[in-house]
């Protein structure tokens, strides 16, 4: 035992940020999520946030929050089971089952705790674990730590998924674990297959759909209503922090199960309540979405065509096209920095991801073409990305 060795060990690797010339982590924000966005007292086109639909800083979504924080106070200072659950957190739970066509749903006080927490309560030593090899980190610690058996299967590949499906007969209870839109990639799974297959093969899907509710379907109730799945037999998570603006996460279902996840998910049971002005926040943003939906996703959608026509005229590989993430392929993670580099210098915020968000030696950014964004912003940030791609691309 020695106390010098343990500090040493647990030193920053900073090695990649020291070669680029920067870190773009923690960048400080000075201004609430509005275009332009503040950073160092410089003016920024925010491509960063989950905002899709542009309501984290719409004044009647302050103003609910406001109204949530004067009734309730700052917080109930409780965990739910405890003395947290307020009539806002019952009506939130309720207001996101109608939202999501689902029986019930429990909210947690975020999605990494809500994801992080479910597979301890439903998964044992003799059932298999199926997930996309993109899943998020959520998901994939979730899963490690449920003590049953895991195994990735190929992203979005429904021919792998079924030839692993075929052979494990032998476990108790499959699961077959993916997202929607993903988070790094910006592809769509094929839920509607995904769902037929586990119902074939008596597997139990399950969804996080962070970055779809709010954002794809129809009236942007996310990837049920976009896969046409009516009557889901699976489980279902969501971030509130993405499209629908506000914080905390969400696991829904079947009632039966929703009682017992109530009362057996550590995550929620030992963890103080989602803040009532989240609640509030949140009970607006649905309300919003409700009567908006489709003027605020014409415009998000427009932003999205925008960015990813410019980009890819301009030279830059993107993952794929078409969804409501624009993800660039950016080389190892030293370019994909230097990338970063480029962009916030000419005063573009956007979200690199390199190992181990995205397997080694590659690199990808997000970028978000927000709703609340200006239309000059974003045809802005377009003739930036052909200047530096001169130097970069
Ligand atoms: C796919 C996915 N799942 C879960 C989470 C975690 O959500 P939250 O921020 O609510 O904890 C994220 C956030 O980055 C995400 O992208």
């Amino acid at each position: 035992m020695d106390i010098r060795n343990f500090y040493e060990t647990h030193r920053l690797n900073d090695g990649v940020a020291r070669l680029a010339g920067f870190n773009p982590y923690y960048p400080l924000i000075q201004s609430a999520l509005d275009d332009p966005l503040m950073i160092d007292g410089k003016e920024f086109i925010n491509l960063a946030s989950n905002n899709y639909l542009g309501l984290a800083n719409d004044q009647r979504v302050v103003d609910a929050a406001i109204n949530g924080l004067r009734k309730y106070g700052v917080s109930m200072c409780s965990t739910p089971v405890a003395a947290g659950y307020s009539e806002l957190f019952s009506n939130a739970e309720k207001a996101l089952s109608v939202f999501s066509g689902l029986e019930e749903t429990l909210i947690f006080p975020s999605c990494y705790q809500a994801n992080n927490g479910l597979f301890q309560a439903i998964a044992h030593s003799g059932d298999l674990i199926l997930v996309d090899r993109f899943a998020h980190s959520s998901l994939v610690e979730g899963i490690k730590t449920a003590g049953c058996n895991y195994r990735p299967f190929r992203h979005n590949d429904l021919d792998h998924l079924e030839e692993i499906l075929k052979r494990s007969s032998r476990f108790n209870q499959v699961f077959v674990v993916t997202e929607s839109v993903f988070s790094t990639e910006g592809s769509i799974s094929p839920f509607r297959e995904i769902n037929e297959l586990c119902m074939r093969h008596g597997a139990i899907p399950v969804v996080d759909d962070s970055h779809g509710i709010g954002v794809i379907g129809q009236t942007g109730r996310g990837i049920l209503e976009h896969s046409g799945i009516r009557d889901f037999q699976g489980i279902y998570t969501a971030s509130l922090g993405k499209a629908l603006a506000t914080a905390g996460g969400m696991i829904g279902g079947k009632k039966q199960l929703m009682d017992y996840l109530r009362y057996s998910v550590s995550h929620l049971l030992y963890s103080t309540a989602l803040l009532p002005a989240a609640l509030q926040a949140l009970l607006r943003v649905l309300e919003i979405i409700d009567l908006e939906f489709p003027e605020i996703s014409a415009r998000f959608w427009k932003y999205t065509r925008m960015l990813s026509r410019g980009l890819q005229t301009s030279g830059y590989q993107l993952t794929v096209t078409e969804t409501p993430i624009v993800s660039l392929c950016t080389g190892d993670p030293v370019e994909t920095l230097q990338l970063s580099k480029q962009m916030y210098e000419n005063g573009i915020l956007g979200t690199p991801f390199i190992y181990p968000s995205v397997p080694e030696k590659e690199g990808r950014i997000r970028l978000i073409g927000g709703a609340n964004l200006k239309p000059e912003s974003i045809d802005r940030a377009v003739g930036i990305f052909h200047k530096i791609a001169k130097v970069v691309v």
